[in-house]
C-alpha cells in the first residue's frame, strides 16, 4: 500500500509533487520517489526512506519539467531499497510508472517479457507495467494502455507518463484507490483527497475498471474498453486546515483532543441528515460485522450494543479471515463492514463478497466516495474529518458513535437514548484533562517490556483496542484480554515486573472485575486502574488509577478508551518514537 500522485500542467510539477507526497506519507514510507518529464527526458529520482530524504536529494537540482509522478512506498514486493523504489521505467526510460497495490500475475508477465529480451532492474511486479505500455505503446499512450491493462490482475492503481507526450498522465484504477483533481489549466491524479487539496477541491472519483486520461487542458474517462464514462465533479468540504497540526506536537495527540468534536459531529451529522437505514435491522437472522483492527473493536462494542438495543444475533469477524471461512451467509443476513478509510482491501472484498451472495450491506465509513462507502447498500458516515496519525483514535470513538446509533434504531427509547448520547462529547472533553497526570504515569511505566490489558463486557474490546495502540506507536508488547480469561492462562506472566492495565467502570461487571484485580495484586503485578472518578475502593485496590466522569454503563467505551491512548501516546512519544508514521505500518491498507 503506497501513495501516487500524478501533475501536468503550467505549474513546475516537482514541487506540488512533493508537497502531494507529505500528504500520502502516511500511506507508507520505506522509500519515495518522482518522475518529471523536462526537455523531452524523463528524470527519475528516488530515495529509500521517508520522503525528506528525497527532498534533501533534490536540494540544488530546480527541476521545471510540467508533468511529473510521485510515489511513497510501503513494501510489498522487493524489499525497500533504491532499485525498489519507484517510479519504475522501461529499458529505454521512456515510461515511468507509479504504482499501489499488486499485480498478482506479475512473474508470469515477467517470464514472458524477459523470454523477450527485456532485463529487469528492481524485484517489484511494478516494473512490468512499464515494459508492456513501453511494448504496446505506437504514439497514443492512452491506447497502449487500454491494450495491455486487461492482462494486469490483483487489486491495483498506477499512472504512466512517457516522454512521447510530454503534457499527459494516464492513471488506471482497479481496486486500490485514485481520485481526479481539477484544476485551472493544471490536473492532478492521487491515492487519496487530502494529497491535492491545497491546489483544488474540485475531485473525480474513480470506479475500479476505469482510466483517467489527463492534461493541463482537461480530463477525460473511459472504461477498460475503451468508452468514454461521464462522472461527477465533487466540491470537496474538507478543509486543509483541518488537516494541520494547530500547535500540537503530533497528529494523533490533536486527534484525540478533537474526540470530543468527532463524536458529536457524528451525532449531529446522522441525526441531520437523515442518514436511518432503510431497513430494519430486527429483519435479519443475523448481523455480521466485518473489520480490521481498531474498527474491528469498534465493531466488537458494537455488538454488545446491537444485541442489548435491537435484539439481533451480531457476530463481529475479521475481514481477512471471513473471505476465506465458510461462513454461510446470504439473503437473511445482515453485513456491516466498518473502516474508517473506506479503502481497507481486506475490509472492502470482504463486504462485496457477502453481497454477492445476496446479503445486504452497510457500511460506517469517513471518507466520503470511499470504495467501501461506493460499493455497500447503504452506508452511515462517520464526521470524523480527515485522521492523519497512522494510529486511530477520533476515527474509533466516531464510529462507536455511528455503531451506537445505528443500534438504538428501533429502540421504543431510542430519542432517550440519543439524548444520552449527547453527553458523551462533554465527558470526554473532561476525560481529556487528565493527560497531564497520565504523562507523569507514562515516565514510570515507559520502559516496561510488556504490559497486559484486561476489561470485561463493554471493556473487554477496550483492552483489545488499549493493547493495540500502545503496541503499534511504542513497540512495547502488550496483550488485550478479557479479565475473566486471565485465569486461563495469561496469569502466569503476572510478576511484579508486569504493569496490567485494568478497565474496571461502574458496570455490571464491576464486582466481578475488582475480584481480578485482586488476583492481579495478589501476584504482585502492578495494577493501573481505569474507573469513575470518586471510586475510593477501586482507586485503593490500584497501584495507580485514572478516574473518568461517571457514565451510563453503554457509554463506558467513549471514554475508558481516552486514557488508554493517551498512555500510549506519552510512552511512545516519550521514547522518541516517529508516533505518527511507526514503523512497518501505513495508514490505509490496500493490501491483502
Ligand atoms: C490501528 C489502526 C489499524 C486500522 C485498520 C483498519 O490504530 O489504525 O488497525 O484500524 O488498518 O483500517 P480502516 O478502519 O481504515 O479499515
Amino acid at each position: 500500500m503506497c501513495g501516487i500522485i500524478g501533475y501536468t500542467g503550467k505549474e513546475a510539477a516537482l514541487p506540488l509533487i512533493l508537497g502531494g507526497l507529505e500528504r500520502l506519507e502516511y500511506r507508507g514510507y520505506d522509500s519515495a520517489g518522482i518522475a518529471l518529464i523536462e526537455d523531452g527526458k524523463l528524470i527519475v529520482e528516488k530515495r529509500v526512506g521517508k520522503i525528506r530524504e528525497l527532498v534533501k536529494n533534490l536540494w540544488g537540482k530546480p527541476y521545471r519539467g510540467k508533468t511529473g509522478i510521485g510515489h511513497t512506498r510501503w513494501a510489498t514486493h522487493g524489499e525497500p531499497s533504491q532499485e525498489n523504489a519507484h517510479p519504475h521505467t522501461d529499458s529505454k526510460n521512456e515510461f515511468a510508472v507509479v504504482h499501489n497495490g499488486i499485480v498478482e500475475n506479475y512473474l508470469e508477465l515477467k517470464r514472458e517479457l524477459e523470454s523477450e529480451g527485456v532485463t529487469f532492474r528492481s524485484g517489484t511486479d511494478t516494473e512490468v507495467i512499464a515494459h508492456l505500455i513501453a511494448r504496446a505503446y505506437k504514439g497514443d499512450l492512452l491506447e497502449a494502455v487500454l491494450d495491455i491493462v486487461g492482462r494486469l490482475k490483483g487489486a491495483f492503481a498506477f499512472a504512466v507518463i512517457t516522454v512521447h507526450e510530454p503534457m499527459r498522465v494516464v492513471g488506471v484504477k482497479q481496486g486500490s484507490p485514485l481520485v481526479v483533481g481539477i484544476g485551472e489549466g493544471e490536473n492532478f491524479l492521487a491515492s487519496d483527497i487530502p494529497a491535492i487539496l491545497p491546489y483544488t477541491r474540485s475531485i473525480i472519483t474513480l470506479n475500479d475498471g476505469e482510466i483517467a486520461d489527463i492534461t493541463p487542458e482537461g480530463v477525460n474517462i473511459y472504461d477498460f474498453n475503451g468508452n468514454p464514462v461521464t462522472k461527477e465533479i465533487v466540491i470537496v468540504p474538507w478543509d486543509i486546515i483541518s488537516a494541520e497540526k494547530s500547535g500540537f506536537k503530533h497528529f494523533m495527540l490533536k486527534e484525540i483532543y478533537e474526540q470530543p468534536k468527532a463524536v458529536g459531529d457524528t451525532i449531529r451529522g446522522l441525526m441531520s441528515s437523515g442518514e436511518e437505514p432503510p431497513f430494519s435491522l430486527k429483519s435479519f437472522r443475523r448481523i455480521l460485522i466485518i473489520a480490521c483492527g481498531t474498527s474491528y473493536h469498534a465493531g466488537l462494542v458494537g455488538k454488545f450494543w446491537i444485541e442489548k438495543l435491537a435484539g439481533v444475533p451480531t457476530e463481529v469477524v475479521y475481514a481477512s479471515e471471513f473471505r476465506y471461512g465458510d461462513f454461510p451467509v446470504g439473503e437473511e443476513d445482515l453485513i456491516i463492514g466498518v473502516s474508517q478509510s473506506g479503502e481497507t482491501i481486506d475490509t472492502k472484498f470482504a463486504v462485496n463478497f457477502a453481497r454477492e451472495r445476496g446479503a445486504r450491506t452497510l457500511s460506517i465509513v469517513n471518507v466520503v466516495g470511499s470504495s467501501i462507502d461506493r460499493e455497500s447498500d447503504y452506508t452511515l458516515h462517520t464526521h470524523a474529518g480527515p485522521e492523519i496519525g497512522v494510529a486511530a483514535t477520533k476515527t474509533f470513538t466516531a464510529q462507536l458513535a455511528a455503531l451506537y446509533f445505528l443500534a438504538s434504531t428501533e429502540h421504543p427509547d431510542r430519542y432517550k437514548l440519543l439524548e444520552e448520547l449527547f453527553k458523551v462529547p462533554a465527558r470526554i472533553e473532561r476525560t481529556l484533562e487528565k493527560s497531564e497526570a497520565i504523562e507523569k504515569l507514562a515516565d514510570r511505566y515507559m520502559n516496561r517490556r510488556d504490559f497486559l490489558y484486561l476489561g470485561r463486557y463493554l471493556s473487554y474490546p477496550i483492552a483489545l483496542e488499549g493493547a493495540l495502540k500502545l503496541k503499534e506507536i511504542s513497540y512495547i508488547h502488550a496483550e488485550g484480554y478479557p479479565a475473566g480469561e486471565m485465569k486461563h492462562g495469561p496469569i502466569a506472566l503476572i510478576d511484579e515486573k508486569m504493569p496490567v492495565v485494568v478497565l474496571a467502570p461502574q458496570d455490571r461487571v464491576y464486582d466481578k472485575t475488582l475480584a481480578n484485580i485482586e488476583e492481579v495484586k495478589t501476584r504482585k503485578g502492578k495494577v493501573i486502574g481505569v474507573g469513575f472518578e470518586g471510586d475510593d475502593k477501586l482507586e485503593k485496590l490500584c497501584n495507580e488509577f485514572i478516574g473518568v466522569p461517571p457514565i451510563e454503563e453503554d457509554f463506558t467505551p467513549f471514554l475508558t478508551v481516552v486514557p488508554l491512548q493517551l498512555l500510549a501516546y506519552h510512552i511512545a512519544s516519550k521514547l522518541g518514537l516517529d508516533v505518527d508514521q511507526p514503523r512497518n505500518l501505513a495508514k490505509t491498507v490496500t493490501v491483502e
